[in-house]
Formats: structure tokens, C-alpha cells, sequence
């Protein structure tokens, strides 16, 4: 992977998807000074500091799009939560692509893809760690949040952090590419803490509730609603 660090930006999405033609495949674009950083459904991402990452991996694995590249946002979640747990922290996922500890979310992933002419020019994969983020900074956050130097009483490296997540991803990245959701999809199940529980789904301005009862084999939740009516849903967002 390659490591493409800069100064400071206003999104490193963005950057990367204004700058998709001069990036190699399997480039990670990362900062320490995101001044407008963006969230999923038009949210923003707050910046939380010097001593966090913002950062995207640029990847190009064919022209034209596949579903299984739906599915990358899984797969870098459970690369997160394996990166926690390594530092001696269990985080859990919402599905599709939070990750919180203790209830309270960490880490946020936002894909966009670059199309042109009907050709895909490339997936991004936008990430937002709190590694070191400061009580006072987190507590002015709109929803829980926590930092990995909170979980763990310790200061993080974030160079170490980042070089480590970047060669984890690489590990199994080509297989998941090749086979698709069902590679994670025990990894990914095992973190899955909403299942068994009543969810509420948000897919645009539609909710969905019910029980999240599985995640199938493609990585789509299992909702069954109280009228014992199973909904699929590949697409939305646990509220
Ligand atoms: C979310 O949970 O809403 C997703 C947040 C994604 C934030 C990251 S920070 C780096 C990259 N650049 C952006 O503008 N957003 C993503």
C-alpha cells in the first residue's frame, strides 16, 4: 500500500476523488488536518485534532463496478475492529459500517465511487479514527463518542496505527475481492452485537422496525418486523 500523507485538506475524499486519475491503486491519502471532513447522510465528521487520522484508501479493481465492492465498508470494519482488539479493546459493529466500544462510536467510514463515461475510475474509502482525542474535544461531539487512548489509558502512535491498519487491509483484501462478503462474513457476525435485538433502519426517509435477525451471506441485514414479515435491506442505516 502506498502512504500518501498531506499537510492538510479540507476532506481527504474529496482529494482523492479530485485527484482519482495521478492515484495508484491501493493508495491510503491521510491527514492530520481535516478542516471539512464529511460523514454518511450529508453529515459532517468533526475534526477532533492532530492526533487522530482522516484518511481514504484509493482502489481500483476493475472498470466496472461489482457488489462485492458494496461490501468494502464490512470489510474495513472488521480490519478496525481486529486493529482495536489488538490493542487490547473489543469494539462492536452497527451494521452496516459503524464501529463503537461501549456504545459509543469511534471510528466512520464513508465510500463514494468515481464513475466517468460509465467506467468506474475508482472506490474511495474514507475512515475517521479517534485515536487520541481529548475528553473536553469528544464530549462536544452530537452523538457518544470515545477515542482509543480513552479505551486503552495510554497514548497511541498513530504512524505505527495507520502502517499496521494499511497492511491488514492488504492481507486479505485480494481474496475478499475474489470471494466476496462470505470471507468476513463470521469475523464480521462475531462484532455484530445489534443482532437478536429490535432495530429501527433508516433507508432515505422510510424506517424500518424490527428484530435484526441475521446478515446474509451478501452482507445485507435480516430484519423480521412484528407482523413476521422478513425484510432483506442492503442499503441503510441502524438507527
Ligand atoms: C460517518 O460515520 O459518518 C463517516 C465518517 C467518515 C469520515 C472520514 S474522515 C476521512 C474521510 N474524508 C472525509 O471527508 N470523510 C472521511
Amino acid at each position: 500500500m502506498n502512504l500518501f500523507y498531506l499537510e492538510e485538506v479540507s476532506s481527504t475524499n474529496q482529494y482523492a476523488k479530485d485527484n482519482i486519475d495521478k492515484l495508484d491503486d491501493k493508495t491510503i491519502v491521510y491527514t492530520y488536518n481535516q478542516t471539512n471532513g464529511r460523514g454518511r447522510l450529508n453529515r459532517k465528521w468533526s475534526f477532533t485534532g492532530e492526533d487522530n487520522i482522516y484518511a481514504s484508501i484509493i482502489l481500483k479493481p476493475s472498470t466496472e463496478m461489482k457488489e462485492v465492492y458494496s461490501n468494502l465498508t464490512q470489510y474495513l470494519c472488521v480490519i478496525l475492529c481486529e486493529m482495536f482488539e489488538e490493542y487490547g479493546v473489543s469494539a462492536n459493529i452497527k451494521w452496516p459500517n459503524d464501529i463503537k466500544i461501549n456504545n459509543k462510536k469511534i471510528s466512520g467510514i464513508l465510500a463514494e465511487g468515481c464513475i466517468n463515461n460509465g467506467k468506474l475510475q475508482g472506490l474511495v474509502l474514507g475512515f475517521g479514527i479517534n485515536l487520541n482525542t481529548k475528553i473536553e474535544i469528544l464530549s462536544k461531539i452530537d452523538q457518544p463518542a470515545t477515542s482509543l487512548n480513552i479505551e486503552t489509558g495510554r497514548e497511541i502512535d498513530k504512524k505505527i496505527f495507520l502502517k499496521k491498519l494499511s497492511d491488514k487491509f492488504c492481507l486479505r483484501y485480494d481474496n475478499f475481492i475474489e470471494e466476496g462478503f462470505q470471507l468476513i462474513r463470521k469475523d464480521y457476525i462475531r462484532r455484530a452485537n445489534f443482532l437478536n435485538k429490535e432495530a429501527t433502519v433508516k433507508i432515505f426517509d422510510k424506517e424500518i422496525s424490527g428484530i435484526a435477525a441475521d446478515i446474509t451471506k451478501n452482507g445485507a441485514l435480516k430484519l423480521i418486523d412484528k407482523n413476521n414479515q422478513e425484510h432483506v435491506l442492503l442499503i441503510g442505516d441502524i438507527l
